[in-house]
C-alpha cells in the first residue's frame, strides 16, 4: 500500500532492540547444531523451528518469554555467531528503512555461560562496521544489566576491565536495565547508574512495561535516565506524564511486544494517542523481533492501523526519534 511505502521511507531510528531478541528459530537451530548445543529435550516447543515459532505466539507474560529468550541465546558461542546474529538484524533494519539503530545486548547472560565479553563485542562490532559500510546504517551499542541478578554481580560486570574498556573507548555508548521487571525496582541499581554517569555514559532503563508507573519515577529520580524503555504505564499517572513532557524524556515504545506479552490486549490499547496529545516524545521499536512476530516496520504499520496518524504526526515521531538518539550531532543533522 502507499502508506506502507511512506512508513518504509521515513528516516527511522530504532532505540529498543535486543540483539539476542533477533535470533530467529531458523538461526537458533542452525547454531545449536553447529555448536553442539543441546536444546531442552523435555519441551516439545524445541521439536522444530516451526514448533518453536508457534510457542512464541502463545507467550503469557514477560517471564514466559524470558525463559525462551535465555535458552535461545545459549547457542551463541563464537564471535562469528554474534556477528551473524547482528548482521541478520541489520539486513532486516535496512529493508525496513532504518537509518540509525541503538541496540541492546546482555553481556551477563553470555559471560555466566563462559562466553567472554570480548567475543560478544568482537562479533557485534564487525557487524556494525559492515552495516555502516554496506547499508549506510549507523549504530550505537547499549550494554544492559540483568535486574533479576544480584546487584553485586551487576556491579562486578560493570567493573570488569573489558567492560570498562568498551565504555571508555566509546564502543559502548550507554547502559540499560532489562529482564524480569517485577520485583526489581530501578532504585536497586542506583550505584551502577551513578558510576555510569561519571564515565559520561548515556543511561536508559526498562520501566513501566509490566511494572507500575512508580518504577518510571524511580528510574528518573534514582538512575537519572535520559530515556525510558517501554514506559506505557506512564499513561496511568497524569502528573508524571507532565513531568516527562517537561523534561523531554523519550520513551521507546514497542507495541507488538506489549501485545505478545499481554501487557495490553491490542495495539489500540498502547497509549499512543494519549502520548501524542500530551506531547510525550516516543519512538516505535521492535524489542525482540524474532520472538514477537515483527521488525520495526511491522510495528509502525500496526500503530498506523490502530491510530491512523497523519503524515505530520509520523514526521514528528521520526523527528523525536532522531533528536532522542545518542549519535553525534552531525549524524542527526544528516537524518533531519
Ligand atoms: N523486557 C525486559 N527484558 C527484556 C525484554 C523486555 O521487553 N526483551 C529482552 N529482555
Ligand atoms: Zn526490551
Amino acid at each position: 500500500s502507499p502508506l506502507h511505502a511512506f512508513l518504509q521511507a521515513l528516516p527511522k531510528c530504532e532505540h529498543h532492540i535486543h540483539l539476542e531478541g533477533a535470533l530467529t528459530p531458523a538461526m537458533l537451530f542452525t547454531l545449536a547444531s553447529r555448536n553442539n548445543v543441546t536444546l531442552p529435550q523435555d519441551d516439545a516447543a524445541f521439536a522444530s523451528p516451526e514448533a518453536l515459532l508457534a510457542r512464541y505466539g502463545r507467550f503469557t507474560f514477560l517471564d514466559d518469554f524470558l525463559h525462551y529468550y535465555y535458552i535461545g541465546m545459549s547457542v551463541l558461542i563464537s564471535p562469528n555467531d554474534f556477528e551473524l546474529l547482528a548482521w541478520d538484524y541489520f539486513q532486516h533494519a535496512a529493508a525496513d528503512g532504518v537509518a540509525h539503530a541503538e541496540v541492546f545486548f546482555d553481556p551477563q547472560a553470555h559471560m555466566e555461560r563462559g562466553v567472554s565479553y570480548a567475543t560478544v563485542l568482537k562479533g557485534f562490532s564487525t557487524a556494525r562496521e559492515r552495516a555502516q559500510k554496506e547499508l549506510g546504517i549507523s549504530s550505537e551499542l547499549i550494554c544492559c544489566f540483568l535486574r533479576h541478578l544480584p546487584v553485586p554481580d551487576c556491579l562486578a560486570t560493570f567493573e570488569d576491565p573489558d567492560v570498562q574498556e568498551s565504555f571508555v573507548d566509546g564502543s559502548v555508548r550507554g547502559i540499560g536495565l532489562d529482564s524480569s521487571e517485577k520485583p526489581f525496582p530501578p532504585e536497586l541499581f542506583e550505584e551502577i547508574y551513578w558510576r555510569a554517569g561519571k564515565l559520561g555514559l548515556r543511561r536508559t532503563a526498562h520501566a513501566g512495561e509490566e511494572g507500575p508507573a512508580t518504577y518510571i519515577t524511580s528510574a528518573l529520580d534514582t538512575l537519572n535516565v535520559e530515556r525510558i524503555d517501554h514506559g506505557i504505564r506512564l499513561a496511568d499517572d497524569k502528573e508524571l506524564m507532565q513531568r516527562v513532557v517537561k523534561s523531554g524524556t523519550m520513551l521507546s515504545v514497542c507495541p507488538l511486544s506489549n501485545v505478545l506479552l499481554r501487557c495490553v490486549k491490542t495495539v489500540a490499547e498502547v497509549p499512543v494517542r494519549k502520548f501524542l496529545d500530551a506531547g510525550v516524545k516516543f519512538s516505535i521499536n521492535s524489542d525482540d523481533p524474532a520472538y514477537f512476530g515483527g521488525y520495526i516496520l511491522d510495528n509502525y504499520c500496526a500503530v498506523h492501523e490502530a491510530f491512523d496518524l497523519s503524515v505530520k504526526e509520523w514526521a514528528g515521531v521520526c523527528r523525536a526519534g532522531i533528536e532522542g538518539s545518542w549519535c553525534r550531532q552531525d549524524r542527526k543533522d544528516k537524518m533531519l
